[in-house]
């Protein structure tokens, strides 16, 4: 059963580099049309996305990422973010107290709205030929961000999405085998994960990644010994932002 959605879900991998061509206006249209369709938790709609278009801006989106192809010109930037400010001033308005908007759950509802609208645009921006990159590494200085797009209170920049015209054509990268990711009724537990790996690592290694095509890339479980907690955006301080930001207080 495989139909053009699918093809294009399933034949999904990261572009980083783009041509000079514009992405048309009427495709940017489209894109947004189907983020502001998103499914979203209670109707509560607590997503905005942003398009980057003053290059001024771009540039401090940029610099918070510290990845060099998020700047310059090519593709369109969109930074998704996580939106309690909205309700907050239309319960304000109506005399209500948000203090109900300050907790987790309500924060997680939005971040699950948020990243639904996001991978809207990126299948239907592929569906389009358009190539795509999420960028978690907006969160490398998120208060740049918040300054640079003027986000209110309650407010969270949780992604940034590049979408193009490609200038590169990546193999697709592996995935786990679907025995570790996929289970029915109850989670799936191995003995020995390295040992039960040793083939999927095998086929990683083999992987050409293109933004270090001089040599294979480290096999999975030596990726997950090695580098969590490395990134920039792995070491914010998130929590801080998130109080400064009036979310997820309790
Ligand atoms: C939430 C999220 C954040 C990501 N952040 C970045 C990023 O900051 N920079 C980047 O180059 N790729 C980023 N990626 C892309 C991943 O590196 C990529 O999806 C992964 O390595 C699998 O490769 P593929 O998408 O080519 O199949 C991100 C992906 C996701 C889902």
């Amino acid at each position: 059963m495989v139909n053009d959605t699918i093809r294009v879900q399933r034949s999904h991998r990261s572009i980083r580099a783009f041509t000079d061509e514009p992405v048309a206006d009427d495709i940017i249209d489209v894109l947004m049309d189907v983020v502001a369709q998103a499914p979203t938790s209670s109707f509560y709609q607590q997503r905005t996305v942003i398009r980057v278009a003053d290059p001024s801006v771009r540039e401090a989106i940029r610099q918070a990422s510290g990845q060099p192809y998020v700047g310059g010109t090519r593709g369109e930037l969109f930074i998704f973010v996580v939106d309690l400010y909205r309700n907050a001033q239309i319960r304000a308005e109506a005399g209500l107290d948000n203090a109900v908007l300050e907790s987790s759950a309500l924060f997680l509802q939005g971040i699950e709205d948020t990243l639904i609208a996001a991978q809207n645009l990126v299948v239907a921006a592929e569906s389009l030929k358009l190539g795509t990159v999420y960028l978690g590494s907006i969160g490398g200085d998120l208060r740049l961000v918040i300054e640079a797009l003027k986000l209110p209170e309650r407010t969270f920049p949780l992604l940034g999405v590049l979408v193009g015209h490609p200038d590169q054509n990546p193999t697709l990268k592996p995935r786990l085998p679907q025995e570790f990711t996929v289970a029915t009724d109850s989670y799936p537990r191995f003995e020995n994960l390295h040992t039960a790996l040793a083939d999927y690592d095998e086929v990683v290694r083999q992987y050409y990644d293109l933004r270090d095509a001089s040599r294979p890339v480290d096999s999975f479980t030596r990726q997950i010994e090695a580098k969590p907690g490395l990134g920039r955006a792995e070491q914010e301080a998130i929590r801080e932002v998130l109080t400064e930001q009036r979310l997820a207080l309790y």
